[in-house]
């Protein structure tokens, strides 16, 4: 078993379906107000050098829906966010907890951080992978279409993180995914190698249409991601044409279900007719994301 959920191409389809297993297992019960705590008496902590919402929320409720407890660790209030080295934070927090979370900047330092702490991390978004949001989405697939196998899988926007983890996801699981993004936005090219050298079927192209021709599954996300906030008029006007809008859900399969990980900027990489639509799940991907960190976690901390 591994110890740490730091990038998706660490695991195996195996090893990611049985998390998918435990997932529907939690989901179940959690629907049913059944007890499950698995992590009883056990803390996460939560380290955030970026904003957000969803992942916060999920794995804070997650533990305690677990019988654990979770803390919320903002750099800006910790040594950290003073300089204090990642490899004595990474041992201090060891001596105290049973499990990390941190969404911070650079994959480098959630590795490094890895390597210096006795208990499990994990990944909760780096400026590289966002393994658990694909997670959840991929089960939110399974959810909507029996499976994820035997359907074609279409990225349009930036090659960002996301796009990143979905590449090593189609590595993982051996779907198709096409890319679609402008010129100088395209997804890390030595992922994209890696990807392909274990087998990926990874079809890229500039042209939204193209990469949404009868796809079954449309995802995207924004233009510029937590960090890149100064480039947001340079992009807005890089991406015109990179949007998910009623054309290109028209051009995907007729039953096709759009993912977005939120939060969206409507009128910029998605139109607000697609994300209130009927092939719109976005709202049921947020929900998995909590069931499926509780299986990462029960899979790692119990
Ligand atoms: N999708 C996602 O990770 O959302 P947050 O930034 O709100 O955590
Ligand atoms: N690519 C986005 C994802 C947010 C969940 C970002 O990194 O800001």
């Amino acid at each position: 078993m591994k110890k740490d959920f730091l990038c998706l191409s660490d695991w195996s389809r195996v090893e990611l379906d049985k998390i998918f297993d435990l997932t529907r297992e939690l989901k179940a019960k959690q629907k049913r107000g059944e007890e499950h705590h698995l992590l009883k008496g056990k803390t996460l902590g939560m380290i955030f050098e970026k904003s957000s919402t969803r992942t916060r929320v999920s794995f804070e409720v997650g533990m305690f829906q677990l019988g654990g407890h979770a803390l919320f660790l903002h750099s800006g209030t910790t040594q950290l966010g003073r300089g204090e080295p990642i490899k004595d934070t990474g041992r201090v927090m060891s001596r105290y907890i049973d499990g990390i979370m941190i969404r911070t900047f650079s994959q480098a330092g959630v590795e490094e951080l890895a390597h210096w702490s006795d208990i499990p991390v994990i990944n909760g978004l780096t400026d590289s992978y966002h393994p658990c949001q694909v997670m959840a989405d991929l089960f939110t697939v399974i959810e909507h279409k029996g499976s994820y196998e035997g359907l074609s899988y279409c990225w349009i926007g930036d090659g960002n993180n996301m796009a990143n983890s979905w590449i090593n996801a189609a590595a993982v699981f051996g779907f198709e995914l096409r890319v679609a993004t402008p010129k100088g936005y395209e997804p890390d090219a030595a992922v994209v190698a890696r990807a392909k050298e274990a087998g990926a079927r990874i079809l890229y192209t500039n042209d939204p249409m193209e990469a949404a021709r009868g796809a079954h599954v449309l995802n995207t996300d924004v233009w510029a991601s937590m960090g890149q906030e100064s480039e947001q008029k340079e992009r807005e006007k890089a991406f015109v044409g990179f949007q998910i809008n009623d054309a290109v859900v028209a051009a995907a399969a007729p039953d096709c279900i759009v993912l977005h990980c939120l939060p969206a900027h409507r009128g910029e990489e998605i139109t607000e007719s697609v994300i209130e639509g009927s092939h719109s799940v976005v709202f049921d991907e947020a929900e998995n994301r909590l069931h499926v960190q509780k299986a990462i976690m029960v899979t790692l901390m119990a």
